[in-house]
């Protein structure tokens, strides 16, 4: 019988079973010399390097990543793909931040043409940076999802997407209204939603931009398409918070203007969600509903501190997104570093296993996509990353004075970003490899080639 569908990647290979803050040292598996079988994209046996070789037919594929971390690829809960180009703009909070920067780059993405080139190169850098999927707004053009997903498809990733629905309070060229928001957004699940590893997701930007109208929309197309995803913002900015408040004078909270609209349920993702009460986050826990903790973002717009104590109080699934471009970074690490300040400013812990599982089998939760993507499970898609421990030389010098686990991984955590990420494979294919391009790097070795 051929051997041609399977192979065995070796390497010491991390990965999450459960949230570290519930299941303590029992929520990771780690494998030194390690391995995984991996058969037709998808994982079929994991454990140590001799026991998954020994009695191994030979000739299968054996690809080795000796002394370097395998990992399960990134998730990341919550970008945007039309402000890819325009990360890092000066001085404004979040509602200035929106009429100065962000809606005049996202009227570009009428242009199909524009969509397609900005969506290589927004995947191009999600790889470079080990995100293998991503929850992600498009612009209210219905072609910037079609273009996103094209590119996706292409690659074979599993991605996630929505076009922005929003019918006021923003300029009259990105604005549609309720009809042909659900128009649009019907005839792209119809084209996308399930297609290979594409999922949709229906997307009011949020409160503000949407009338109550639209609001109904977007619940009926969730009432027509249950396994859809609903994708939006949530009580990022006081200044936010208190324009929802007169916008919606009859919901209890900011919250309560989506549950109204029967909008929080399993699979919605409310990106933010800092400044919370008490109900909203009874309502989030209650209704399985989920959340995108966005460091980067929070700290670069001034937004507030999120409270993650309280959602682990409530049971609440949290993510991690970069929030590109309000985020500052591609960077699942560097996400991950930041959200550390953010505990920290708060008095409170986040250990580098806390923010590697936010990162992978977090965001699977997050996105109801647990046993599918986010650690190596059996049956799993093979979705995985290699981290290099000495990508730089202060690094290989800092690793050196590292000596357990957690305080390797708590370093990669706080000085790693794309340098530290040597491999990138989707359904157990290497896509990306970091040297490919530099003029120093070895070709390619025929098994990554092959991949
Ligand atoms: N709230 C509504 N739109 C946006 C956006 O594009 N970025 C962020 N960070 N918050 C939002
Ligand atoms: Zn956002």
């Amino acid at each position: 019988m051929s051997n041609n569908n399977k192979k065995v990647i070796c390497g010491n290979i991390l990965d999450f079973v459960d949230d570290p803050t519930i299941a303590g040292e029992r929520a990771y598996r780690y494998f030194e010399k390690g391995a995984m079988l991996i058969e037709h994209g998808k994982v079929v046996k994991l454990g140590y390097e001799q026991d998954i070789l020994n009695g191994l037919h030979s000739d299968v594929k054996v690809i080795r990543h000796d002394a370097k971390l395998i990992m399960p690829g990134m998730i990341d809960t919550h970008i945007h793909l039309p402000q890819t180009e325009m990360v890092g703009a000066y001085g404004e909070q979040l509602l200035s931040w929106l009429t100065e920067y962000a809606f005049p780059t996202e009227k570009k993405f009428a242009d199909e043409e524009y969509a397609s080139h900005v969506s290589n190169i927004f995947l191009d850098e999600l790889l470079r940076n080990g995100t293998t999927t991503a929850l992600v707004f498009g612009t209210v053009h219905p072609q910037s999802v079609n273009a996103f997903f094209k590119a996706s498809q292409k690659r074979n990733l599993r991605m996630i997407a929505g076009k922005v629905m929003m019918d006021r309070n923003c300029p009259e060229d990105l604005s549609d209204c309720a009809q042909s928001s659900y128009d649009e957004s019907k005839a792209l699940i119809e084209k996308w939603h399930n297609v290979d590893r594409l999922s949709y997701a229906v997307t009011p930007r949020f409160a503000p931009t949407s009338s109550p109208a639209q609001l109904q929309k977007c619940s009926q197309l969730l009432k027509e398409y249950p396994d859809a995803y609903l994708h939006t913002h949530l009580s990022e900015n006081k200044d936010e918070c208190e324009w929802v408040g007169s916008l919606f004078p009859d919901a209890p909270d900011y919250l309560g203007v989506y549950e109204q609209a029967e909008l929080v349920r399993k699979r919605s993702v409310f990106a933010h969600s800092i400044h919370l009460s008490e109900r909203e986050l009874c309502c989030l826990s209650d209704n399985n509903a989920a959340i995108s903790h966005c460091s980067t973002s929070n700290l670069f717009l001034g937004s507030g501190l999120f409270d993650l104590k309280a959602c682990e109080k409530h049971n609440i699934n949290v993510g991690m997104g970069t929030d590109v471009g309000a985020g500052t970074s591609f960077s699942m690490l560097q996400t991950g570093n930041e959200a550390y300040k953010i505990q920290q400013l708060q008095g409170e812990k986040f250990s580098a296993f806390k923010g590697l599982y936010l990162a992978t089998l977090g965001g699977a939760r997050a996105l109801d996509l647990e046993g599918t993507i986010g650690n190596f499970n059996l049956g799993c898609e093979a979705d995985f990353i290699v981290i290099d421990f000495a990508a730089t030389d202060f690094l290989e010098f800092r690793l050196q004075h590292a000596h357990t686990l957690h305080e390797k991984l708590f370093a990669i955590m706080m000085l790693g970003d794309d340098r530290c990420i040597e491999h990138t494979y989707i359904m157990g294919n290497c896509i990306y490899q970091r040297d490919a391009n530099s003029p120093f790097a070895a070709p390619l070795s025929p098994s990554l080639t092959e991949a």
